[in-house]
């Protein structure tokens, strides 16, 4: 190395970082608000936290670190940096909170909601475990602070069959979404009670548009998030988290593939499988969407807009998250 290397550690120019992601002509466009996050970042021992349905521009160019929500929770965890921002939606936020209650965790916009986490209380999940005494609660992480303290155990995409069944009983509550549900429930023999919350991006796909696609090109490769119903889930070659499926796509390279779920998926993925066409249909997360660069960059600046948990709600969920970052 030349003594005017930068260490290994260094990130990438912004240029670099965002080029074969994006047309030329937005790089050029993008690479100042970079610029400015970076220097910000560096005042404020900051570090952008991004999950995999942010655009391309936040997703190469501004991410320290990114992933699917049980990675997300992981790096919340072990930073240790003094600010966290979340480039992902608001219960990623509180969750990176719950778990580093002493660091200043930035949502760059507070309207980043999630249909999961809003179909489902505190209250309603006193008012199941009234109704099914002794069964245990694993509760996915799109879900509020207060829903997480009422839980005995949160699980993600990636991990939820290994978190039911690390429980050793016969059956669980198992919320809110209907359709990770039933897609644990087809791979394990424990009983899951289920709710009936749903994510609007992905109960739109259905099984018929899938068979159609199928049938006009049978070598095409179908990879789902198990948030999807179950006749999109059989039409599938592969089921996994956003992380798991983007490393299928890489591993394994095919001709042409569709990514049934967020639309930035394929985008982030695509330099990483130059040899792979990325096949509609997809749907647009309205919440993820909500961030952007530019507020990112506000975010930093201002300092807004910071997600606080109540200390009491917080221990509670704390004890449930920490006990799915035991499951390995
Ligand atoms: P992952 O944990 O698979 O990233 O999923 C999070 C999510 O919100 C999917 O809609
Ligand atoms: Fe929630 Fe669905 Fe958006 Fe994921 S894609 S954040 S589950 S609404």
């Amino acid at each position: 190395m030349s003594a005017t290397a930068p260490p290994a550690t260094a990130p990438l120019p912004v240029l670099d970082r965002l080029a074969g992601h994006l047309p030329e002509l937005d790089q050029h466009i993008v690479a100042p608000i970079l610029e400015d996050i970076e220097r910000l970042k560096r005042q404020r021992n900051a570090v952008v936290i991004a999950h995999n349905y942010m655009t391309p521009d936040i997703f190469h160019g501004a991410a320290d670190v990114r992933g699917d929500s049980l990675q997300l929770a992981r790096l919340a965890a072990e930073t240790d940096a003094d600010v966290i921002v979340m480039a992902g939606v608001h219960f990623m936020a509180e969750t990176a909170k719950i778990l580093s209650p002493d660091k200043t965790v930035l949502i760059p916009d507070p309207r980043a909601g999630c249909s999961l986490a809003e179909s489902i209380s505190g209250a309603d999940v006193r008012a199941l475990r009234a109704r099914y005494p002794g069964v245990p609660v694993v509760t996915y992480v799109n879900t509020s602070a207060e829903v997480k303290a009422e839980s005995d155990i949160t699980c993600t995409s990636s991990n939820a069959v290994k978190v039911v069944e690390s429980l050793g009983v016969d059956r669980v509550l198992f919320l809110p979404d209907r359709y990770l549900g039933s897609w644990v429930a087809s791979q394990t023999d424990v009983e899951v009670i289920g709710w009936e919350g749903a994510c609007e991006v992905h109960e739109r796909f259905t099984g018929e548009e899938l068979a159609q696609l199928r049938a006009a090109d049978p070598e095409l490769k179908i990879i789902a998030h198990p948030e999807c119903p179950p006749d999109v889930l059989d039409a599938s070659d592969v089921v996994g988290s956003t992380s798991q499926m983007s490393a299928w796509v890489r591993d394994h390279q095919p001709a042409r593939a569709v990514l049934v779920t967020e639309c930035s998926m394929a985008d982030n993925v695509a330099q990483e499988a130059p040899n792979t066409t990325f096949v509609r249909p997809c749907n647009m997360c309205p919440h993820m969407k909500r961030i952007t660069v530019q507020n990112i960059r506000t975010a930093l600046e201002t300092m807004q807009h910071p997600v606080e948990v109540a200390p009491e709600i917080a221990a509670r969920a704390r004890r449930a998250v920490a006990a799915m970052l035991e499951v390995r």
